[in-house]
């Protein structure tokens, strides 16, 4: 594996999600692979699991990790080819980047989106431009458009907890929320599970809150929550902003908000979410309290997924 930006970066799911099942069980087998190697993780937003979990991963593979918090302790990165460098940024990442490279082994980033301009962010331009001028391998600690140290963790807490031999049914389900946010969560899991292809996918959410078809394609979609929900095993449950008239809320009606009650439609599922979570906005804290939420579990897994990836990449890059 050279870089993690997306599923696309991984052979075999189904292995990379063994690989993580197995540290979990024994953290510190390969506590010598990343020995007098450096994983440099800069921050230009913040984050609470992404950036703790990646630490502890690459500590449970002897590897240093320096947290770099660039937009509050860094110099104002520019990313934009030939830009006249007049205005607050101080630093383009065509010299920033390099000098990175020879910091670091790994370099992991998280870079949101803008959620102005559409084309801009599906663009990648920030974690394209650190791929282009680190040479080292880059790992997304949530892009733009997706988040796929997330998604893995979410197929490996998927797979520990399903004891069926057959497909789970896992339902994605749209959430109020009072701030437009991101699609990366969405946009990734769809992808990933897709992609993985071992559950009935169906993904339900308001008119108008349609994500990327790039990640939907071969999910089942309907903007009925209660026919989504019926019989399933898993509900992922995630706020999105709009993406075709971009980054706006159309939508904040609190029945949208998972409920014990809604429950009783499922197959008794098991309740994720990323986090943070709005409490009694995104999900009520009968759900969160209660037995059938795997958020902590969900987070804990966080540390078991960096550790396959960071793993990997030791791996193939000497
Ligand atoms: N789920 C997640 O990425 O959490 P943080 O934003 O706290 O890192």
């Amino acid at each position: 594996m050279k870089n993690f930006v997306s599923v696309h970066d991984v052979n075999d799911i189904d292995s990379i999600v063994a690989k993580a099942l197995a540290y979990k069980k024994n953290p510190f087998v390969d506590k010598t692979l990343g020995q007098n190697k450096r994983i440099g993780c800069l921050f230009l937003n913040p984050s609470m699991r992404t950036r703790l979990s990646t630490q502890i991963a690459a500590q449970n593979l002897g590897m240093e990790a320096i947290i770099f918090n660039v937009s509050s302790e860094g110099w104002a990165l520019e990313f934009e080819e030939e830009a006249i460098m007049s205005g607050v940024t101080v630093e383009h990442v065509k010299d920033a980047a390099p000098v990175f490279g020879k910091y670091f082994d790994i370099l992991a980033i998280r870079t949101f989106p803008s959620l102005k301009n559409k084309e801009d962010d599906y663009s990648e331009l920030y974690i394209k431009q650190f791929i282009k001028y680190a040479g080292i391998p880059v790992v997304s600690l949530e892009s733009a458009t997706l988040h796929p140290l997330q998604s893995l963790t979410d197929i490996v807490t998927i797979t520990e907890t399903f004891k069926e031999t057959r497909k789970p049914k896992i339902v994605l389900t749209w959430a109020p929320h009072v701030k437009p946010l991101p699609q990366c969560v969405g946009n990734s899991f769809s992808q990933w599970i897709n992609a993985w292809g071992k559950a009935d996918f169906v993904i339900t959410h308001p008119e108008d809150y349609d994500l990327s078809e790039e990640y939907t394609k071969g999910a089942t979609i309907t903007h009925n929550q209660n026919e989504a929900l019926k019989d399933a095993d898993f509900v992922y449950v995630k706020n999105w902003s709009t993406f075709k008239d971009y980054g706006k809320i159309y939508e904040s009606d609190p029945k949208w908000m998972l409920t014990n009650k809604k429950l009783e439609i499922t197959n008794n599922a098991k309740v994720m979410h990323c986090l943070p979570v709005r409490r009694n906005v995104e999900l009520s804290d009968e759900i969160l309290d209660g037995p059938n939420s795997i958020v902590t579990l969900e987070a804990s897994n966080r540390v078991w997924a960096a550790q396959a990836v960071i793993s990997e990449i030791l791996k193939s890059n000497g």
